[in-house]
């Protein structure tokens, strides 16, 4: 059996079962829902029994939702950064036309937005995503991208015809950027994170990655609910989208639900410690490259600060064991592809298992049906083949 170790973990002094007002749209999941399966390729995305590692753990159920093979992105990230764009295109052609739902499919539509500039900052993921959708409905895209994002990524981002702009600095450098240049130039910035000025593009974000647990609770209605949640966060957007899905499914009794964070980036532990945002400097990379964050978005705050139970941090170290158990043998007879931040939910949820304080705390054990998110599959080819020692392709024929 494979080991992972634990960093930390602690208890969310706030954590409460009454579910807060929500900063979202009442409407919103709605929109996001008819919005995103019209887009060309849409299916909800799998949920893998890992029903080996379930049984290794001692565990009752781990459902994984395997979101690398969303519209062929490679992860959840296009249910919120495409999504946002959608709907800023959306708006401004509704102010320009007066039409209240513009096609943004239309020739007239797409004639319209083609001199108009979509951007975001990124550390992989999201930049694609905004990049992707910017050329689904013809505009035009340019994305900042921090220093630790490597070659492959930026290639991914390119091949949508967005412009690359680099960032000598971190992805929390790179937001900034990106908003003070979307301010000067007129263009519209969708952030994945929002500082509390930027709210509208952010909510959006949030309200699209929330189809995620819509489609699970779908696909998992003849089940018995579900106990736990382990969530991965870098500035906490799919946590909180996830979290509050499963809330407002739940009410009161929502699962137990932990935040786990790489340890030098903890900005959610230490957070939700101090009981205020709290930011984390320093030399915040991880190898789970998403979640290089050092700021929490102030639109995951006031879901997550009484929606998280439990927060734990994770070492580096955890990314290749469970990379390569994904990839090996045993689950469903079938290999999941997860790449370097999509397993840091599961790796969590082994760590705490495995961990005896932790597993009490958390009353883990036989009757426990956990819900994880694999969140990318090999976003970064190269990366993950060095990793695994073989490419997804190969992983997937053995
Ligand atoms: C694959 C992957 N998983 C998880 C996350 C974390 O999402 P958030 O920053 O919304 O917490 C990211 C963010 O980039 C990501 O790329």
């Amino acid at each position: 059996m494979m080991k992972i170790s634990l960093v930390r973990a602690a208890r969310n002094p706030e954590a409460s079962r009454t579910l807060p007002s929500l900063p979202f749209e009442k409407d919103g999941m709605d929109i996001a829902r008819s919005t995103i399966s019209r887009w060309p390729g849409y299916a909800p995305s799998p949920i893998r029994d890992l029903s080996d590692l379930a049984a290794e753990l001692d565990l009752g159920k781990i459902y994984f939702k395997d979101e690398s093979v969303r519209f062929g992105l490679g992860s959840f990230k296009p249910l919120g950064g495409a999504f946002a764009v959608s709907r800023a295109l959306s708006r401004y052609l509704s102010a320009e036309t007066g039409e209240a739902e513009p096609d943004l499919a239309s020739p007239q539509m797409k004639a319209r937005v083609v001199n108009l500039t979509v951007t975001a900052a990124t550390d992989g993921n999201h930049g694609r995503s905004v990049a992707w959708g910017a050329r689904m409905f013809g505009c035009r895209c340019v994305i900042f991208v921090c220093s630790s994002v490597t070659r492959q990524r930026k290639d991914a981002i390119a091949s949508y015809g967005a412009e690359i702009r680099e960032v000598d600095g971190s992805f929390d450098d790179a937001v900034r950027l990106a908003a003070k240049t979307a301010k000067d130039e007129g263009w519209f910035v969708i952030p994945d994170t929002s500082d509390g000025e930027t709210v509208e593009a952010p909510r959006d974000v949030t309200q699209g990655y929330m189809l995620l647990v819509d489609e699970a609770l779908d696909q998992l209605r003849d089940e018995p609910p579900i106990t736990h949640l382990f969530l991965q966060a870098g500035v906490g957007g799919m946590a909180s989208a996830s979290a509050a899905r499963f809330w407002q499914a739940y009410g009161a009794e929502r699962p137990i639900t932990t935040i786990v964070e790489p340890e030098q980036c903890a900005c959610w532990y230490e957070s939700l410690v101090a009981g205020e945002p709290v930011a984390v400097t320093g030399d915040i990379d991880s190898a789970m490259a998403g979640l290089s964050c050092g700021e929490v978005s102030l639109i995951a705050w006031p879901v997550l600060r009484t929606g998280a139970d439990f927060m734990m941090t994770l070492s580096d170290d955890a990314v290749p064991v469970m990379m390569r158990y994904l990839a090996g043998k045993g689950q469903d007879a079938r290999p999941v592809i997860a790449g370097e931040t999509g397993i840091s939910g599961l790796a969590g949820l082994v760590a705490a298992a495995q961990d005896e304080t932790l597993r009490k705390e958390l009353g883990l054990g036989p009757d426990s049906r956990v819900f994880v998110v694999n969140s990318e599959g090999d976003t970064d080819p190269e990366a993950y083949k060095t990793i695994v020692g073989k490419s997804a392709s190969e992983v997937l024929e053995q």
